[in-house]
C-alpha cells in the first residue's frame, strides 16, 4: 500500500480514538446511545521507553498516541508544582551527589525541603534497573508548567487534544508541611485554560479529602479517586460505597488486581455514573496468568469493561484499541 495511505490511516484512527475531535464522516444517528471512546492513559509519559516524569517520555507517549498523560505532582519549597512519583527524591534524581547534606533525619531528601530553581539542577533517572539505561544521557525533572506547554505545543503542532491526567501526591501531608496543593494546582490549571468539565483533563488523587477540597474551591474539572488494596478503600467495595464515590469525583482508579478479584465493581462504578481506570499496565511485568501483555489488556478493556488503562506502555494499548 502507498506509503500516503497509510499515513492518512494512521492520521484517522489517531484522531478517531482522540475524545474531543470528532473523525469526519457519518455519525450516529441522534437518539443512538454511544459510549465515550475507550482512553490510553500514558502512565508516568511513556515510562517503559524512558525515564518516567522526563519531559522526553511526555513528548514520546503523545508520539505514541496516548490519549492522556500523567504527571504526578509535589510541592517545592517555594511553592511551585514539579512532576515527581515521590515526594522523595533520591529514587529519581543524582539529589544525593548535589546536594549530600541536605537529607532529613530519616535519610531521605525530601522535594518540600528543596526550591524550584534547585530542582532545576538535578538530574532525572531511570528508577529501575530493567529500563532506560541509568546516568545515559541528561534529563531534568520537569515544572508542571513545562509539562502543560509541551503537550499544549504538540496538541497545537499535530491537531490532536491529547489531555492531562495529573495526580496531587500526597496532598494532606503536604498541607501540614505549609504547602497546600488543590490551590497551588488549580490556580496553574485556569491559567492553561483547564477551566471545566469539558476540559481535557482528569484530576486523579488516593485522598478523599483532597478531591473534595478541590470540589469545595469551586472546581469543576473531572476527578477520578485512586484506590490501592489496603484497608482504608475496603468501605468503598460494595455497590453502595462506589456509589458513594460520585459524590466527590467521576470515576475510579483501582489498582487492576481490585478488578480482577471483584470484577463486577466495574458494572457498580457505571451505574453510578462513574468511569473506570485501572492502573496500571506494564509490557515487560505481565503477571503470569496471561499469555501476554495484550492478553492482559483485552482482559480488561473488553471482558471486564473498563473505560480506559494506565501503562507505562502507550503505544501497546494505543495498538490493541486500534485493531
Ligand atoms: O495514578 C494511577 C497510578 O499511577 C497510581 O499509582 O503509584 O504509579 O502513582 P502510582
Ligand atoms: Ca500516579
Amino acid at each position: 500500500m502507498d506509503s500516503r495511505v497509510l499515513l492518512a490511516a494512521g492520521a484517522l484512527a489517531c484522531i478517531s480514538a482522540t475524545p474531543g475531535i470528532e473523525a469526519a464522516g457519518p455519525g450516529p444517528a441522534d437518539d443512538a446511545v454511544t459510549s465515550p471512546p475507550k482512553i490510553v492513559i500514558a502512565h508516568r509519559g511513556a515510562s517503559g521507553y524512558l525515564p518516567e516524569h522526563t519531559l522526553p517520555a511526555y513528548a514520546l507517549a503523545h508520539g505514541m498516541g496516548a490519549d492522556f498523560i500523567e504527571p504526578d505532582l509535589v510541592l517545592t519549597k517555594d511553592g511551585h508544582l514539579i512532576c515527581l512519583h515521590d515526594i522523595y527524591l533520591q529514587a529519581t534524581t543524582n539529589v544525593e551527589q548535589l546536594f549530600p547534606e541536605r537529607a532529613r533525619d530519616d535519610g531521605r531528601w525530601y522535594a518540600a525541603d528543596f526550591t524550584l530553581e534547585e530542582t532545576r539542577r538535578l538530574q532525572a533517572e531511570e528508577r529501575l534497573g530493567s529500563r532506560f539505561p541509568k546516568g545515559a544521557s541528561r534529563f531534568a525533572v520537569p515544572a508542571f508548567t513545562e509539562m502543560i506547554e509541551l503537550v499544549q505545543g504538540l496538541n497545537e503542532r499535530t491537531g490532536r487534544n491529547v489531555g492531562i491526567y495529573p495526580e496531587l501526591k500526597a496532598p494532606a501531608w503536604h498541607r501540614e508541611e505549609g504547602l497546600p496543593m488543590e490551590e497551588a494546582l488549580l490556580e496553574v490549571l485556569r491559567r492553561y485554560g483547564y477551566l471545566d468539565e469539558e476540559a481535557p483533563i482528569f484530576v486523579q488523587s488516593f485522598e478523599e479529602g483532597s478531591l473534595r477540597r478541590l470540589r469545595d474551591l469551586g472546581s469543576g474539572l473531572r476527578q477520578v479517586f485512586l484506590m490501592a488494596e489496603v484497608d482504608q478503600y475496603r468501605h468503598f467495595l460494595s455497590s453502595e460505597g462506589i456509589a458513594g464515590i460520585a459524590e466527590f469525583a467521576d470515576g475510579i482508579g483501582p489498582a487492576k488486581t481490585m478488578l480482577e478479584r471483584q470484577p463486577e465493581l466495574v458494572d457498580w462504578a457505571h451505574d453510578a455514573g462513574l468511569t473506570v481506570h485501572p492502573y496500571t499496565f506494564r509490557a515487560d511485568q505481565v503477571p503470569g496468568r496471561y499469555d501476554s501483555h495484550e492478553a492482559e489488556l483485552d482482559r480488561f478493556l473488553f471482558d471486564l469493561g473498563v473505560d480506559g488503562v494506565f501503562t507505562d506502555f502507550p503505544d501497546r494499548a494505543r495498538a490493541v484499541l486500534d485493531r
